[in-house]
């Protein structure tokens, strides 16, 4: 059995702190005390338009963090040359819109094939582990196998939407489309994460899935803490995954 792990995203830290313009809420205190709370790595998205992560974020978390960091990014020549500057222990590629509120969908991994390919090189040839978030579907994890990838990210939003609006059909389908495609790659040795939209109850559905190893979890973090403190939801979290 694989031991599951828990990450957390803590991008709405930062977005909290933005609206205020100052260092309050710090992003690297909610970073410690995730981890002293149960998460076994910190992600942040350092999105182009820089919303809420910023660059210097990530430097000052590298920095100081005693777990990996996860950075996500969107597949450009600039923030490549970033992550390998910074050299998080993980980077994982996400597709990015500007106008979106949330990263949408999965990453299509058959366009800028040219630059996913060099870039997915790049970054291993200095032990960066290359996660690639993509949709549940089989094409894409041959796509990922074929790409030399070292794990996928399971892109759980719709799965979680259709659970919260009560959708019994369409979220069993979802789910079986996850399942399928955890499957799928971790037969082909593939490391298999999974994220977006995640709460307690999505998180401990999903746990079902054995080939999962790691849930990245942040907006509900962020959220559910207004009520019980980061460091209880990270401690709630931490046991519906790894028990
Ligand atoms: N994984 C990836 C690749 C994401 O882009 C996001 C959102 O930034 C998450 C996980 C976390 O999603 P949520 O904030 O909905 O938990």
């Amino acid at each position: 059995m694989i031991k599951r792990k828990l990450g957390i995203n803590i991008d709405h830290v930062a977005t909290l702190r933005n609206i205020r313009g100052n260092n309050f809420p710090s992003v690297s205190k909610a970073a410690l005390v995730a981890l002293s709370s149960g998460a076994d790595s910190i992600t942040v998205h350092l999105r182009e338009d820089e919303r809420h992560i910023k660059p210097s974020d990530v430097l000052l978390l590298k920095k100081i963090l005693n777990k990996p960091l996860n950075l996500e990014m969107a597949l450009t020549k600039k923030m490549i040359s970033f992550a390998t500057k910074v050299k998080p222990e993980f980077v994982c590629l996400v597709p990015e819109k500007r106008k979106e509120l949330t990263t949408e969908g999965g990453l299509n991994l058959f366009y800028n094939l040219s630059l996913l390919k060099k870039s997915i090189l790049k970054l291993k040839s200095i032990n960066i582990s290359v996660s690639l978030f993509i949709d549940p579907e089989i094409r894409m994890v041959k796509q990922a196998i074929k790409l030399k990838a070292d794990n996928i990210e399971i892109h759980t939003g719709s799965y979680c939407n259709f659970l919260n609006n009560k959708n019994k059909i369409k979220s069993r389908l979802e789910f079986n489309k996850i399942k399928s495609a955890a499957k799928f790659a971790s037969k082909n040795n593939l490391g298999v994460h999974c994220g977006h939209g995640l709460d307690y109850i999505s998180t401990k559905n999903i746990r079902a899935i054995k080939e999962i190893s790691e849930f990245n979890i942040g907006h509900f973090v962020i959220s559910q803490s207004v009520f019980d403190g980061l460091s209880n939801v990270i401690k709630k979290l931490s046991k519906i995954v790894k028990n």
